[in-house]
């Protein structure tokens, strides 16, 4: 009788007997590439700043080239967020706001430009799904529909990382940790530059800025100065398990995201940390 409960009380398990914190235990068991559970996707982060806050001038002209992507794309369409988020923060750091109290405030913001971009390709049949939906419902919209729009925003919120005051993880990097776990195709980053250049084209010494076509998350964790991107973006590409490599394109430009999707070379490469195999 009592074996008889030993053996219904014990269920094997390759990591019952290990310590999670040691990694050389985990190995055998954790260390293998997760399998992809959307290798069709396409990741399109849409610039909150840089794209939706020039309103309709920028805005129609790439939802037309998104339009007629469609045929061609299943996308999952983030977007970030731009001024308004801004002013959020300064009001929010005058009151004394703690970071996780901020970042939920600014995550709203990109939702909201989500929203505006979901209404505008209503007729397309797309829709702006909230961050539940997309984690445990996304390929049925994407079988319903042949793009989403999503909150960029990771929801970290009341537990973002408290090393700084601003969010560090935001649009850029939520798009990608979630294309990353997805397994998806490819990740394309958004702004109004042709890319990253070796300092901001828009700053004191934007005449001297020159473009890098192709560069590596280990490069950029080095580069000194601003980028168009989170620094946090830099840090999780390091260890990204199946992107691997992010282009970011100039939107204001027509006809870029659509030849990136199509795998052409018209912005900053970007290799991540992963590794095909
Ligand atoms: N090294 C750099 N290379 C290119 N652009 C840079 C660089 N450093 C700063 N920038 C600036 O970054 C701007 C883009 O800003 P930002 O990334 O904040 O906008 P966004 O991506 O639209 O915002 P969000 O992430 O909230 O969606 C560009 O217009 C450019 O002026
Ligand atoms: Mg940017």
């Amino acid at each position: 009788m009592a074996d008889t409960n030993d053996k219904i009380k014990h269920v094997a398990s390759p990591l019952a007997r290990q310590t999670l914190l040691d990694g050389a235990l985990t190995a055998p068991v954790a260390g293998k590439r997760p399998i992809r559970l959307l290798p069709w996707l396409q990741v399109v982060k849409i610039g909150g700043r840089s794209i939706m806050d020039r309103g309709r001038d920028a805005i129609l002209p790439i939802v037309d080239e998104i339009r007629k992507l469609l045929p061609e794309h299943r996308l999952l369409i983030l977007t970030g967020a731009g001024i308004r988020a801004r002013h959020v923060y300064g009001v929010g750091l005058d009151l004394g706001l703690p970071v996780g109290s901020l970042a939920p405030l600014a995550a709203s913001e990109a939702g909201q430009n989500g929203h505006i971009l979901g209404a505008l390709l209503a007729p397309d049949g797309v829709s702006y799904i909230e961050h539940p939906t997309i984690a445990s419902q996304l390929a049925i919209h994407l079988s319903a529909a042949r793009a989403v729009v999503g909150s960029a925003f990771p929801p970290y919120h009341h537990h973002e990382f408290p090393g700084s005051r601003i969010p560090p993880h935001r649009a850029d990097t939520g798009a990608f940790l979630l294309a990353d776990a997805l397994g998806a195709a490819g990740v394309t980053i958004v702004e109004d530059v042709d890319g990253v250049y070796t300092a901001d084209p828009s700053g004191p010494d934007g005449k001297k800025a020159e473009l890098l076509r192709e560069t590596s998350a280990a490069d950029l964790a080095k580069f000194k100065g601003t980028l168009p991107i989170d620094t946090a973006l830099v840090e999780v590409m390091a260890t990204a398990r199946h992107i691997e490599r992010v282009q970011v394109v100039n939107g204001l430009v027509p006809g870029r995201l659509t030849a990136a999707l199509r795998g052409e070379h018209v912005g900053t490469i970007i290799h991540t940390g992963a590794h095909q195999g």
